[in-house]
């Protein structure tokens, strides 16, 4: 192996949180994400709270995750909220006219999703259809949700089991709405912005965040649009979405079948987020210069070709080393980004795209990128320490990207985490750190890695590409010395 080092200083002096909510996630009915992934068969031998799965709801408690965006995606803005309340035998079959036209039993509803962020702890979002729906269908949703007094609505949720409102704070308006939410213009999407949103009311004790449904990644016109029309004081953020696409749409390249050529370029398209976030903040920083609005990421991750012999339509995916280092180095930019970048949701959980779980019937696997969260749970609501660096190149070809990066955070204990990435396929890099007039004692330290960058789990080897502890590290009163094995995530806690 052939050895580099770099020198990185911290500011240990950050005044910025890390909102948890960075670290969300995003559930869609889609393939076997709601169904066969959270939500199973009655028969199915496994722990279960009615038909939700606990292996999986107790995998993401250990992650602390955040905050879960439901029901979509694209199929947010075909559902009809009233078809999955009430009791289950009467709710109508609808077609999942999205994802593969299957059966929708709707069997898994309102109170079901919010029954299982119950049993997560994590706050729900909830995407209101704007496409096909009207804005008052997505305001009666509202006031079923969230309103505490009399009403026939508040009454049909009390009657259907929750005396209590549910106080949800996050919503969606629309998603995608420039495609698979109604191939809107920015102009038009914004005019319905703003009716569909002066009908999602406030409920006492229950203020909401409204999310406007924001660009495709390159599209500045749709985020300068959106600023321009809509008042900061009228969203809570904006979204954002960006796919790491190693080939293209049609052909995007297998998630486990591919070489240096694939990595390279996988890790080249995932730290190409940090410039969309770049230019859709400066657009953002023109109308709401002390940054209120939050650039919500709530749809990223790595997007392969569906696994062979599986529904195209289902999304299903594998997950490599490869996609550990995209879910790292995504996070170290969220982190870093955290003065507009206030939420992020990967795509999807579990059995779809970057999935955190993959289940076949009973077996259920943590994936690669699941570790990623693990480690890096550390940093939610944490203060951002910045960091000063300058990264060695990762060269394939005539090309070159950074080989490391790096996030730092100060958490309420006082403790510092610092999470590191070396993207490189062969060379160990040793990142010296230094932590200003930081008064460290104790060092620990957590590694995700593996011998190759397909390395994957699978249900008969499910912990080949798992963290553990690791001790290559020197800690010399505030100076730090991190020898990163090739393709490695390493969080380093110093108290
Ligand atoms: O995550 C899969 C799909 O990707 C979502 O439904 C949609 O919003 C996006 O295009």
């Amino acid at each position: 192996l052939k050895a580099q080092s770099v020198q990185l200083t911290v500011n240990t002096a950050g005044n910025q949180k890390i909102n948890k909510e960075i670290y969300g996630h995003f559930a869609e009915h889609l393939g076997r994400c709601i169904y066969d992934g959270f939500w199973v068969d009655e028969k199915m031998n496994v722990p279960k709270q009615g038909r939700i799965r606990m292996d999986v709801v107790n995998a993401l408690k250990k992650i602390k995750l955040p905050l879960l965006r439901w029901p979509g995606g694209c199929f947010a803005d075909q559902y009809h909220w009233s078809d999955g309340i009430g009791p289950v035998e009467k709710r109508p079959k609808t077609v999942n006219s999205n994802w593969g036209m299957v059966s929708e039993d709707n069997s898994f509803g309102t109170h079901e999703f919010l029954q299982l962020c119950d049993l997560i702890g994590c706050e729900p979002y909830i995407a209101g259809n704007m496409g096909s729906g009207t804005p008052q269908e997505m305001s009666n949703w509202i006031e079923y949700l969230n309103f505490n007094g009399q009403s026939a609505l508040a009454d049909l949720r009390r009657k259907n089991g929750h005396d209590k409102p549910y106080n949800v704070a996050y919503w969606g308006v629309g998603n995608e709405s420039w495609g698979c939410g109604g191939d809107m213009t920015p102009e038009y999407y914004t005019d319905n912005y703003k009716q569909y949103a002066a009908f999602c009311k406030n409920y006492p004790g229950a203020p909401l965040k409204k999310v406007a449904s924001g660009a495709n990644s390159e599209d500045y016109n749709w985020t300068e649009v959106c600023m321009k029309n809509i008042h900061p004081w009228q969203m809570w953020g904006i979204s954002m979405h960006y796919y790491t696409v190693v080939g293209n749409w049609e052909k995007k390249g297998s998630a486990t079948e591919f070489n240096e050529e694939g990595y390279f370029k996988g890790m080249k398209n995932c730290l190409h987020i940090e410039d969309l976030i770049n230019k859709h903040s400066a657009i953002m920083d023109k109308y709401d210069p002390q940054k209120k609005v939050a650039l919500a990421v709530d749809e990223w991750g790595i997007w392969t070709d569906a696994e062979p012999g599986t529904n195209p339509a289902f999304l299903y995916q594998q997950n490599s080393l490869r996609d550990a280092l995209v879910a790292a180095s995504s996070l170290n930019i969220f982190n870093n980004h955290c003065d507009r970048v206030k939420m992020a949701n990967l795509a999807q959980t579990v059995n779809v795209l970057q999935a955190l779980i993959l289940t076949d019937k009973e077996k259920m696997l943590l994936t690669p990128t699941y570790h990623v969260f693990d480690l890096y749970k550390v940093h939610q609501d944490a203060t951002l320490l910045p960091l000063n660096f300058t990264s060695p190149d990762y060269t394939f070809g005539s090309e070159k990207i950074p080989a490391i990066n790096a996030s730092a955070s100060k958490d309420a204990s006082g403790a510092i985490h610092i999470t590191l990435v070396n993207i490189d396929p062969t060379k160990k890099i040793t990142v010296n750190t230094s932590f200003g007039g930081a008064n460290l004692n104790s060092s620990e330290a957590q590694i995700v890695t593996s011998g190759k960058f397909t390395d994957i789990n699978t249900f008969d080897q499910p912990n080949k590409v798992k963290a553990a502890s690791f001790s290559d590290f020197k800690k010399n009163g505030n100076q730090l010395s991190v020898n990163m094995p090739p393709m490695s995530v390493v969080l380093v806690t110093l108290k």
